[in-house]
């Protein structure tokens, strides 16, 4: 299997060798050609084509009449013959029906940036006429209404340079549009961060992969259940996990640089959802047994439908925030998502099939679902990053009953996560088994229970998977509120131990 410093290395000679140019511009290949560089000359080639497509442009009708008239005009020069020109045809003057009533009425402003409208305006609404007419004219009183509402946006447009101090995580009123000036810092190094890890699926060699699948005696049965279990579940979590941040996350948090991230964020999504794909396409396994596991298999659907109960309210396109009930909601759904679904539902089936590359075993398959835990990682601490900002400039959002509830959805998380190790590994495989795997889950729930401010519920709890830290690298998993992420800056190649 190719290394990633291979693949570094064939990519850079391939660059280095000019075999890219080669086979861009295959005709431009002349070994007696002047020495002129090769996109110049097909520059200056398409310049010259332009040039003759403009001079042997077929004649408007008008002038070909004129041409006809006086075929020396052509070929000598101007002619003292005036060209006769088709008449233009009578303006019609049509009467204009008699416009009806206009009518007046308070709207929102149609905000495009999803930012809080701060008031209404005044806007003119009129009955469509649909009596027949050609005439290309603007009613007066559509014309007068338009200059108003324009005039109306250019004046709230110099009005609004937006300052640090009016960006807010939630319920923010300042335009959108403007990225800068920065108030979270964080929020952008993440995405700059993010754009520095990219890769692409088709970039592993899945080759061992498919001779060890397709093997009779390569996996045991239980290593092979937990493969479709974790495809299973990825493949639609992650999917799951899109639509929650597209449809629901990015429209109420109302941060620019923010947004930036989840726009990064969302295309990861994407990227793993093909990598769960691409894996399951290159074994060829059942798609659709794989693809339905996720309302099949009861300890997956549980997962599932767990995280679709934390999700439903926000899904309603309706749904705002700005009162107490739903930002405490929206908190309610970025904890489920963040915490629980990102945090601890990818925890099992991420250290199982990690542990499978580390023991040889389905190495391409590891080296996918280490690039995404990887990614996985960081949308866990931006997420933790936007709730402890919430709650900073909401202190009252997060009162005893809501981290109550934070609590307890994190311990139904570990709970569900727990009963999906029991069910993937009835007996002990790749060196752990449901136990370990429980207190594994313990620990991660601390994590995430310190990570939002809240007491820890297995005081004492030790990881007994000290390689997935090292996997991930913990010090990477650092959000802004307990230090600066100092990571990351690279990106690129992974070293397989
Ligand atoms: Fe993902
Ligand atoms: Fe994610």
């Amino acid at each position: 299997m190719l290394s990633w410093d291979d693949y570094d290395a064939t990519a850079n000679a391939t660059r280095s060798s000019g075999e890219f140019a080669a086979r861009i511009l295959p005709e431009e290949q002349d070994a007696n050609a002047p020495a002129v560089a090769p996109r110049e000359r097909q520059f200056a080639a398409e310049d010259a084509a332009a040039t003759r497509s403009t001079l042997e442009e077929t004649p408007s009708p008008a002038v070909e009449a004129t041409l006809t008239l006086d075929p020396a005009w052509r070929d000598e020069g101007p002619s003292t013959v005036e060209p006769v020109l088709a008449p233009t045809p009578p303006v019609r003057a049509v009467a204009l029906p008699k416009p009806p009533p206009v009518t007046t009425a308070k709207a929102p402003v149609d905000r495009l940036d999803g930012a809080v409208p701060s008031a209404s305006v005044e806007t003119v609404t009129r009955p469509v006429d649909t009596a027949a007419t050609t005439v290309a004219e603007p009613n007066p009183a559509i014309q007068e209404a338009v200059a108003a509402r324009l005039d109306h946006d250019s004046e709230m447009q110099e009005s609004q340079r937006v300052t640090v101090d009016q960006k807010r995580m939630i319920n923010c009123r300042a335009d959108l549009n403007q990225l800068v000036p920065f108030k979270y810092d964080w929020a952008w190094q993440k995405y700059l961060d993010g754009c520095a890890n990219h890769w692409m699926p088709q970039e592993i060699n899945m080759t061992a992969d498919v001779s060890l699948w397709k093997s009779d005696d390569g996996l045991s049965a239980d290593e092979r259940v937990i493969v479709k279990r974790s495809l299973g579940f990825f493949s639609t979590a992650d999917s799951l996990v899109a639509n929650n941040l597209v449809l629901s996350v990015y429209r109420l948090i109302t941060n620019p640089e923010c947004r930036q991230y989840l726009l990064r964020q969302a295309f990861e999504e994407a990227i793993h959802t093909h990598a769960y794909q691409y894996c399951i396409e290159s074994l060829g396994m059942d798609e659709g047994e794989i693809f339905n596991m996720y309302h099949e298999v009861p300890t997956v659907a549980h997962k599932a439908s767990w995280a679709l109960k934390y999700t439903r309210e926000l899904a309603d396109p309706n749904f705002q925030t700005g009162t107490v009930e739903n930002d405490k909601a929206l908190l309610k759904n970025l904890i489920a998502y963040y915490c629980v679904l990102e945090g601890i539902f990818f925890y099992c089936g991420f250290t199982q099939i990690l542990s499978m590359g580390r023991r040889n075993k389905m190495t391409g398959t590891s080296e996918q679902f280490q690039y995404i835990l990887r990614d996985e990682s960081m949308h866990v601490n931006f997420g933790i990053d936007v709730i402890n900002q919430i709650k900073l400039e909401n202190p009252h959002l997060w009162d005893e009953e809501m981290q109550d509830l934070a609590t307890s959805m994190i311990l139904e998380g570990t709970e569900l996560e727990t009963r999906y190790a029991r069910d993937t590994m009835p007996r002990g495989v790749l060196g752990m088994n449901a136990n370990t795997m429980a207190e594994y889950l313990q620990f991660i729930a601390n994590r995430r229970l310190a990570q939002i401010g809240l007491t820890e519920q297995f005081p004492g709890v030790k990881n007994p998977f000290p390689w997935m830290s090292e996997i991930m690298d913990l010090k990477k998993e650092k959000n802004f509120f307990e230090t600066r992420v100092t990571e990351y800056q690279t990106g690129g190649a992974l070293s397989w131990d």
